[in-house]
C-alpha cells in the first residue's frame, strides 16, 4: 500500500497550493506546453494553462483530486509508462523524498521530458525552531530522506537553484510552512497533513512543552522577532535542468 494512502487523509484541507510558490513553478516551466506531474497527489501546482497529465501511486491522494483536474496515471516515479521525450518538462513537487529511489525517479523525469522542474528541501539546511527545539527527530528523519540540491543537481547535469523563501501566510501546510503562527502546530488536524509528523510515536509531551512555552511567553522571548518578518529562507529550493 502507497505511504499516502494511510495518511493522505484531508490532505486538501490544509494543503492548499501556496499562490507565490505556484508562480515561481510557473516560471521554472517556462515554455513547456506538455507537462508530466509526478509524485501529483492532490493535484497542487498543477498548472491550468497547459497540458499537464499526472502520475501518483496512492488512490487516496487520486481520490482527492477536484473535478477538472488533469488526467491521472496510477504509477510511480521510478518506472514512469511513457515514450522517450514525451513531455516538454516534468515537474515533481515536494515527493521526490518519498520515492524509493530518487535517483532513478528523475533519471525517469529527465528520459519522458525535455527539461526537470523540482520544488523540494535541501537538507543542508539546519532546519528551524519546531525541529531544532521540540522535534529533533523530525530533523534527523528529514536530513535522511530528502536528497541534497548539490547531489540533485549533479544527477542532471546542467541545471540550476532558486531560493524559494516561505511566505508567512503560507497557504500549503508542509512540515515548516507554520514558521511564524506556532500555534498551528498544536492542532492535530494541522499535523496529519505533514508527512513528517506521521512517522513519530506519541507526542503529546512535546506538543504540551510547545503550549506551555505559548502560554509562557518563553517561545516569543526567543522567537518573537519571526513574528515581524514577511517571508523567510527555509531550505527550499526549485531546481530547474538548463535546457
Ligand atoms: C507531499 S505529497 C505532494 C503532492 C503534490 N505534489 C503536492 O505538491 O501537493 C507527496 C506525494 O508523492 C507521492 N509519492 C510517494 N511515492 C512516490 C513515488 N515513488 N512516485 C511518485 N509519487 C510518489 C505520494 O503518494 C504523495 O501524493
Amino acid at each position: 500500500m502507497a505511504l499516502y494512502d494511510s495518511i493522505g487523509e484531508g490532505y486538501i484541507n490544509y494543503r492548499i497550493p501556496d499562490s507565490r510558490i505556484s508562480s515561481q513553478i510557473n516560471l521554472a516551466l517556462g515554455g513547456a506546453k506538455k507537462v508530466v506531474n509526478v509524485g501529483a497527489g492532490t493535484g497542487s501546482y498543477e498548472p491550468l494553462d497547459r497540458e499537464v497529465i499526472a502520475v501518483e501511486p496512492s488512490d487516496l491522494m487520486i481520490a482527492q483530486r477536484p473535478r477538472g483536474s488533469a488526467p491521472v496515471i496510477k504509477a510511480s516515479a521510478e518506472s514512469l509508462p511513457f515514450e522517450n521525450k514525451s513531455f516538454d518538462a516534468a515537474m515533481a513537487i515536494l515527493t521526490i523524498h518519498h520515492w524509493s529511489d530518487w535517483r532513478a525517479g528523475i533519471q525517469e523525469m529527465l528520459r519522458v521530458a525535455g527539461k526537470v522542474v523540482i520544488f523540494t528541501w535541501d537538507p543542508v539546511f539546519e532546519g528551524f525552531w519546531l525541529t531544532r527545539d521540540y522535534f529533533p527527530e523530525v530533523l534527523r528523519i528529514d536530513k535522511q530522506i530528502f536528497p541534497p540540491v548539490d547531489k540533485i543537481i549533479s544527477l542532471i547535469g546542467n541545471a540550476n537553484s532558486k531560493v524559494i523563501p516561505i511566505p508567512g501566510d503560507c497557504t500549503d501546510g508542509f512540515g515548516s510552512a507554520y514558521w511564524n503562527r506556532p500555534e498551528a502546530y498544536l492542532n492535530e488536524s494541522v499535523r496529519k497533513s505533514m508527512s513528517t509528523f506521521a512517522r513519530l510515536g506519541n507526542i503529546e509531551d512535546v506538543i504540551q512543552r510547545l503550549k506551555s512555552d505559548l502560554d509562557t511567553g518563553m517561545w516569543q522571548g526567543k522567537y518573537g522577532h519571526l513574528l515581524t518578518l514577511k517571508e523567510m529562507d527555509l531550505g527550499f529550493r526549485i531546481i530547474s535542468s538548463v535546457e
